[in-house]
């Protein structure tokens, strides 16, 4: 959500922002802008729109040694070029580039504007570059500091002098802010993946710091001005380039790349001499795990679901009473934290900012969590006591498939530790692993149907809603196939768990509006065939994805997605790809910008 890049060496600033800008762009995709540091004043270039329009608009020769430069995902203000970022104070000498929310900007603007300010911008962002260009303090760290005391909200911020050549500030509150160490050169990014081609060595502030940078170097205060020693850690090469391959779209390739994400999210962690998953990074003891009394998930959109999946796992194989719920809702309801509650809180990005607070609420209390990331080093990663890392690789498309399914694998994997310690047996936990261990080809073998779902999404990508039903562990996979096409098809689609539809939600079912039925081969499959004849019974067509063989299937279907057969535990992986797969080709068919949806940015640090 907004990403930031900034640079000051020895190099041409410009390319290296842009190019930057480019890896940042399926964090927000609405507007973009650079400014650059050359002869003693700074040139700012803005354009609304993905960076190839800001590219468009860029004079042929740009020079600068140092820069910052932003693309935009909009809170405040539509997405023009006025209100792209960075954003200079009246005087043009201060410019800043922000992500996160000024809460308290409507206010600090009418006192401004009082003064005499003009803003150019509908903005909560631009405030800070006046309010910085009006300090007087005698270094640009200390007039920086002196205004994030008067602000309320989050940021992640980076400001640069026209007066200060090479020097650029940045400040950390609930927005991520990354320095990269280069060789006499530094860099600063919301997301490493923008500067892993440049250098490894990075630094992460901590919330309520600030940093001061230079090509030499940098040094890191708080806000009450006690410096900060902190060293740099190296990212390793797990981060693969952001390259789309032999494939179109980034989601496509994330798709393909299931067998093998998943395969690295199991890989060494099971434990054949004692029949169980060993999870290292729990930092929790057998005696500690078998003190648990409950476990409570948290996550918003697709982590929600792959929560909701993973406590029926829990509760199924360790027999804890385990219940997921969406982050965002969390703290404002003064939950209750119990010492013998395991908690839980699930992110790709480990920067969703609803998710982080939730997090946060927990630990104020008490609580013990637990993290389920995929983004080495990322906040949620280095604020929780332990956890465990997905290792699905970059995703980059902003609908999650690859991260969705490790998270589901990942849960798999903390049921089987957590029941081995309770009363699964070592044959149930052999039976387990082996079924874990397939799941990378049960995938593959999910992924051969791409041509026949192809086909069947060119048949329905027409319809103007949809329904997606699934019984116990398959209503989460139902949740999260609606949410697929929902974001890249933008077609409206609703789950509901199958026993629900004759609840209200028939009223609504027709010749036009087709029912994805979620079909595992298991004791509810009777019940669940009841729910088809229901939608026939109006004339709704049914599309099932299933891997049971019950002739009855196809008989009360338009159309049938096979899926391999598995542990009943397991089937939300393998036909959680087939929906994937599904709203991608409705959302080609329909002519959709599939990586970067409308409205949409990849990871969401705004509450
Ligand atoms: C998934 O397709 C969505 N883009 C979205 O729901 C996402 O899962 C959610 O914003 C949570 O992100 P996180 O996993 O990075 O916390």
């Amino acid at each position: 959500m907004c990403g930031i890049i900034a640079y000051t060496g020895n190099q041409n600033a410009a390319p290296i922002l842009v190019a930057g800008l480019h890896r940042l762009e399926y964090r927000g995709y609405d507007s973009a802008g650079i400014a650059l540091h050359s002869r003693g004043k700074l040139h700012v270039h803005r354009a609304a729109g993905k960076i190839a329009q800001l590219e468009n608009k860029l004079p042929a020769k740009l020079s600068g040694k140092s820069g910052m430069g932003h693309t935009r995902w909009a809170t405040h203000g539509e997405a023009t070029d006025a209100n792209a970022h960075p954003h200079t104070s009246q005087d043009g000498s201060i410019a800043i580039i922000h992500n996160g929310i000024i809460e308290n900007a409507g206010m600090l603007r009418t006192r401004l504007e009082a003064e005499g300010t003009i803003f150019n911008s509908d903005t909560d962002s631009e405030v800070l570059a006046h309010l910085i260009s009006k300090q007087s303090a005698d270094t640009l760290i200390q007039s920086v500091q002196h205004v994030l005391t008067l602000i309320q909200g989050t940021y992640g911020l980076v400001v640069m002098d026209a007066n200060r050549p090479g020097e650029i500030i940045a400040a950390r509150n609930g927005s991520p802010v990354i320095i990269g160490l280069g060789n006499k050169e530094m860099f600063v990014t919301s997301d490493a993946n923008a500067i892993l081609n440049h250098t490894r060595e990075v630094v992460h502030l901590d919330d309520g710091e600030l940093a001061e940078i230079n090509p030499k170097g940098f040094s890191i205060r708080t806000l009450d001005a006690t410096e900060m020693v902190r060293s740099p850690i190296t990212i390793s090469s797990e981060f693969e380039s952001q390259d789309k391959g032999k494939f179109p779209h980034f989601m496509l390739k994330e798709i393909h790349e299931q067998p093998e994400a998943v395969e690295r999210t199991i890989k060494g962690r099971l434990d054949h001499r004692f029949d169980t998953a060993h999870l290292g990074g729990l930092n929790l003891s057998a005696r500690e795990l078998l003190d648990i009394r409950r476990v409570k998930i948290l996550g918003c959109g697709s982590a929600y679901y792959a929560g909701i999946s993973g406590a029926n796992m829990i509760e199924q194989l360790a027999r804890l009473p385990s219940s997921a719920e969406p982050a965002a809702e969390f703290r404002y309801r003064n939950p209750l934290i119990e010492s013998d509650t395991l908690y839980i809180v699930v992110s790709q990005s480990g920067e969703t900012f609803d998710t982080l607070a939730a997090l946060r609420e927990i630990t104020r209390k008490g609580g013990r969590v637990l993290g389920i990331n995929n983004v080495v080093g990322s906040t949620i990663a280095r604020e929780v006591d332990g956890g465990i890392y997905m290792h699905a690789g970059a995703e980059i498309s902003v609908a999650s498939t690859k991260a969705f399914s490790c998270m589901l694998a990942c849960f798999m994997l903390l049921a089987l530790q957590l029941g081995r310690v309770r009363d699964l047996s070592p044959q149930q936990g052999k039976e387990l692993m082996q079924a874990i261990e397939q799941l990378p080809s049960l995938i593959e073998e999910a992924l051969t149907q791409e041509n026949d779902i192809r086909s069947l999404a060119a048949e329905y990508c027409t319809a103007k809603s949809a329904f997606f039903i699934g019984r116990t562990n398959a209503y989460p996979v139902a949740l999260e196939g609606a949410q697929k096409l929902k974001e890249v098809s933008y077609i409206h689609a609703e789950a509901y768990p199958a026993s629900e539809l004759k609840h209200g939600p028939l009223a609504l079912i027709d010749p036009d509006t087709p029912t994805v039925v979620v079909l595992p081969d298991d004791n509810l499959l009777d019940k669940s065939l009841s729910s088809l004849q229901e939608i026939r019974a109006r004339k709704g067509p049914v599309i099932s994805i299933t891997n049971a063989n019950d002739p009855e299937i196809k008989r009360l279907s338009n159309a049938v997605i096979k899926t391999p057969r598995c542990h009943p535990l397991l089937f939300p992986l393998v036909m959680g790809v087939s929906l994937q797969l599904f709203a991608y080709y409705c959302a080609i068919a329909m002519g959709r910008d599939v990586d970067q949806p409308r409205n949409l940015a990849k990871s969401v640090t705004v509450e």
